[in-house]
């Protein structure tokens, strides 16, 4: 059986609401996933929620809730955003799944049999903010803490640790013996930077029950509850498991048909997470004697107007009203083709109403109006003979944008696709076809560049799949295809047929008129 590519998201607490930054993760995995789809590889996608923690079970009791019934509610308005997102994702994960609980207990048990975590006495400071313990290195030198630790208090304790400087030097001999197991090269260094310059604090994995009682529950120990990173960072080994993946041996699920997931292909995290994701995922992994994934991919953040998002500053993006008001691929477009995967970001209305105008409206939404139009107008739409003018160029382009995407240059393999765009648009006005159409001595060059056109956009269409698969599907439609553009492959030149019939062209992205600039 051969692999599956599996790759997933960050699973976004619960008690926040989804943002720019969850829908740019969302957005740039679920068009990787595309792109290997499109490629004809067998795809998993994998995303979810992280629901356990202090802060779920103080928000549900302020509202008088279960926390089960509060995470519920919310579960449901996270998963409609998904589905508004136009995900191909396979499964959603949350962490409150008796699927998941099971996991994380056995791997727990497996940890504890096999002497990876002692109990000891902590006598701190802790932050219930955050959720952490602090140190000495977390106080400024006047002795405080900094404000995004919230009230710190002081907490004796005790609790369960795992032994986590042992694996230290193995982990760092393991990324610099795979240089592509973090991705891109800077983050890739910082982890290494920590590494070389820190010991390794043991993990403390164990929050008393008395203090937080909504968590997984210790196999070896019911007076305590898992700490929330364990649990979380397990879902990506959860799903897998319990549908019986043999790479994931010792779990008790059966299945008659295991999929070949596990090990994660990519886990792509927002830069801040990336110590949970580099460090402490793959010693929690080794030392339970699995696979390690083959990537963590880290996407940087986006701010609005250069200033940090925040609700209360009202400095924020809301994905839903953008998708609401401009439709899913264009906030898509915007995200995919405005930041690479790696850097910061930086979302401005304006900047992403002159993308709209610009590249959308008039440039795929033009080039697919105005090649149905003319094919309509000049040959009630039926196909003429194959024309291989642009042929190879067109095909070099293909191949191209191919080559970007299987590398995951999302950006780069748009900013192809649209010069491409630019290429026919150009074309259209060198050829100047609606001069042709006057003189009937001309109709057999007509027929070429008619040809050229509607070929284009189906090739363009193909390209498009993994990023704007809405748009895509409507092109497709357009042209009146029974097939769908769902390989890389049809992009080769010459799959439309003479003597087909197109269909009515129909805006892709109707032009707004936008309110004048104050
Ligand atoms: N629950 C943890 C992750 C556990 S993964 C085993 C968490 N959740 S989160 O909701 O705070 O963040 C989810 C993802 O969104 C993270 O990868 C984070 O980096 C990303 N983003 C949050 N804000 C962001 C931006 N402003 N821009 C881009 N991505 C950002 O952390």
């Amino acid at each position: 059986m051969s692999k599956t590519f599996y790759l997933t998201t960050a699973i976004d607490y619960v008690n926040g609401h989804p943002h720019l930054g969850h829908a740019y993760e969302k957005v740039i995995t679920d068009a990787i996933g595309r792109v290997h789809r499109s490629l004809g590889e067998s795809t998993f996608f994998l995303t979810g929620l992280d629901e356990h923690g202090q802060k779920v079970q103080k928000a549900a009791m302020e509202q008088g809730k279960g926390s089960q019934e509060y995470c519920d509610e919310l579960a449901a308005s996270w998963q409609s955003f998904v589905g508004m997102l136009g995900l191909d994702h396979r499964d959603f994960i949350r962490t409150t799944q008796d699927r998941h609980k099971k996991v994380v207990q056995t791997i727990l048990s497996k940890l504890h049999a096999e002497d990876h975590f002692y109990k000891a006495t902590y006598e701190g400071y802790y932050s219930a903010k955050q959720e952490t313990f602090l140190t000495e290195k977390d106080r400024h030198e006047d002795g405080s803490f900094d404000e995004i630790y919230g009230e710190v208090v002081r907490l004796v304790e005790d609790n369960y640790y795992f032994k986590l400087g042992r694996h230290q030097q193995w982990l760092i001999d393991y990324i610099e013996a795979n240089p592509d197991f973090v991705y891109p090269d800077n983050r890739r260094n910082e982890v290494l930077g920590f590494l070389k310059n820190n010991t390794l604090e043991d993990l403390c994995i164990s929050r008393p029950k008395s203090r937080l009682n909504w968590g997984i529950p210790l196999p070896f120990d019911e007076d305590y509850v898992t700490y929330v990173w364990f649990d979380a960072l397990t879902n990506y080994v959860t799903v897998p498991a319990s549908m019986g993946d043999p790479a994931l041996p010792g779990f008790d699920f059966t299945s008659d048909n295991p999929p070949s997931l596990w090990p994660a292909d990519m886990h792509m995290i927002g830069k801040d997470i990336l110590k949970f994701h580099a460090v402490y995922w793959p010693i929690m992994l080794k030392a339970a004697g699995f696979q390690l994934p083959k990537q963590v991919c880290v996407h940087g953040w986006w701010q609005k107007d250069g200033q940090k998002m925040s609700k209360t500053t009202g400095n924020v993006v809301d994905p839903v009203a953008v998708i609401d008001e401009w439709g899913v691929d264009a906030f898509r477009y915007y995200m995919l083709r405005e930041l690479d995967i790696g850097p910061d970001g930086n979302w401005t209305d304006d900047g992403f109403q002159s993308r709209y105008a610009a590249e959308l409206a008039n440039g795929i939404g033009n080039l697919v109006n105005r090649s149905l139009s003319m094919l309509n107008r000049y040959r009630n739409g039926e196909v003429p003979a194959i024309c291989n003018e642009l042929e190879d160029e067109v095909n070099n382009v293909a191949q191209e944008v191919i080559d970007l995407s299987c590398q995951h240059k999302l950006q780069g393999a748009l900013k192809r696709t649209w010069e491409l765009i630019a290429r026919i648009n150009q074309y259209i006005d060198q050829t100047a076809p609606f001069k042709l159409a006057k003189d009937p001595d001309q109709a057999g060059r007509l027929g070429e560049i008619l040809y050229t056109l509607v070929e284009s956009c189906r090739v363009i269409a193909v390209l498009l799949n993994p990023y704007l698969p809405g748009t895509s599907a409507k092109i497709y439609d357009q042209l009146a295809l029974k097939d769908t553009p769902d390989l890389f492959k049809k992009s080769k030149w010459g799959g439309m047929q003479a003597g087909h019939v197109v269909g009515k062209p129909n805006p892709l992205f109707p032009r707004k008129d936008l309110p004048p600039k104050k």
